[in-house]
């Protein structure tokens, strides 16, 4: 390393460093990661070589052959499969891939939000987009969830204070389709209600549905950009999803479902010529033919590892452990007794090998979340879960004094 000392030169304002990478916890509960035996290997394999072969020449112009939206293909298939299992009724144009959802979520923020704007999101929610509107200096107003999602009547008495106090807010973030962390899903009647206000108030939606597809009984309410078309007062709305968690996060691919006067903003500062094509041609060429197979495969094997994390914390933590089940996806979010501090207890059991999400990094209400913790079940194996939940539960009890009984023998 060299002694010239970069830091008087450094832009002001830049987050702190990031920490450097020390490999996976042996039992990881943490992040967004899928179940490695739920990628589908060969599958994509074939697809990527089938791909390569015909169309591989492609790749000497940016953004292949189709544009700075994204590679074609892709984009076809998605507005096929949206208009089957979300109701929205989009064509090719009205998408933009991205690099993985994050980049939506980046390029949306980037055309609305300005410092001291007000952006309303649900009060326990995705750390990433948190983060990133507290980054932006947005003021944010989190509307608590029961479990039917987000609770409408709170959401009509916040902007109506706010309009009460001249705040226009630039959007409403929803992940209505099995929430990041609580795993609810908004109720149908309250989706209406919610474009309801949507109309009233003049603020449009921003709809995070990246985990739409991880069902357990494979039913979704349609989308709410869906549900908006054709809507009188009208209602502005952006989707975005992913293929992070249907086929494989370390791809980064995700997309944005908005009208081109939007996507013509968004496409002006999305300034990286174009995500990476061999995953979007990969994409292009495997989701035709096997998506709808792999799904509902994949969403089995990760009920199967729900089930085994129940009954893991049941086992051993008893009634300490508090949890609705979710309707789907890769998280539990489980409330532990008052006294135990999750961040305190992230620290201790990460020295025991055990990852785990602390509750106040997910949600807008530190204090409320203090005791609760999100795991993911889809990355650690049935073993490791079971192994990892017994251990965590003996960190608890020796910093917090809880679970006082763990597999049906009290502990001193
Ligand atoms: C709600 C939500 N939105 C967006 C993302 C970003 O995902 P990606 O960039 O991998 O598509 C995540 C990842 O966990 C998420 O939970």
């Amino acid at each position: 390393m060299s002694a010239f000392d970069f830091t008087p030169l450094l832009a002001p304002g830049l987050p702190p460093p990031a920490a450097r990478w020390n490999g996976l916890a042996k039992y990881s509960f943490v992040g967004g990661n899928n179940d490695p035996d739920g990628v589908p290997v060969e599958a994509l394999r074939k697809a990527m070589n089938d791909v390569l072969e015909r169309e591989g020449k492609d790749l000497a112009t940016y953004g292949l052959a189709s544009g700075p939206q994204g590679y074609r293909r892709l984009r076809e298939f998605l507005a096929h499969k949206l208009k089957r299992s979300a109701g929205i009724a989009c064509i090719a144009e009205d998408i933009l891939i991205t690099s993985g959802s994050l980049q939506a979520l980046d390029l949306v923020n980037g055309i609305f939000l300005a410092r001291g704007d007000t952006a309303i999101i649900e009060q326990e929610c995705y750390q990433g987009s948190i983060n990133r509107l507290a980054r932006l200096g947005a003021n944010i107003v989190g509307i608590p969830l029961d479990r039917d999602g987000m609770r409408m009547d709170a959401l009509a008495a916040a902007l109506a204070d706010l309009k009460r106090r001249g705040v226009r807010p630039k959007y409403i973030y929803t992940i209505p389709t099995v929430q990041n962390p609580t795993g609810t899903i908004l109720s149908e009647p309250r989706r209406h209600e919610l474009l309801r206000l949507a109309g009233e108030y003049g603020v449009p939606i921003f709809e995070d549905d990246c985990y739409a597809d991880l069902i357990w009984d494979g039913k979704r309410p349609p989308a709410l950009y869906a549900m908006s078309q054709g809507v009188t007062p009208d209602v502005g709305v952006v989707h975005i999803g992913s293929f992070s968690k249907s086929i494989a996060p370390a791809l980064r691919v995700g997309y944005i479902v908005a009208e081109w006067t939007l996507l013509s903003r968004m496409l002006a500062i999305k300034t990286d010529a174009g995500s990476g094509a061999l995953e979007q041609m990969a994409l292009g060429e495997y989701c035709p033919a096997h998506f709808d197979s792999h799904v509902p495969e994949l969403t089995r094997g990760l009920r199967a590892k729900l089930d085994t994390m129940m009954d893991a914390l049941n086992e051993h933590f008893g009634t300490a452990a508090e949890f609705d089940e979710p309707k789907g996806g890769i998280f539990l979010w489980v409330k532990l007794p008052d006294q135990v501090d999750t961040l305190k207890l992230y620290q201790c059991a990460l020295a025991a090998g055990v990852a785990i999400n602390p509750g106040p990094e997910w949600s807008v209400d530190k204090g409320a979340s203090r005791s609760h913790t999100r795991l993911c079940f889809a990355s650690p194996t049935h073993a490791e879960i079971r192994q990892g939940i017994a251990i965590l539960a003996e960190v608890c009890r020796r910093e917090f004094g809880v679970p006082l009984r763990s597999a049906n023998v009290a502990r001193a």
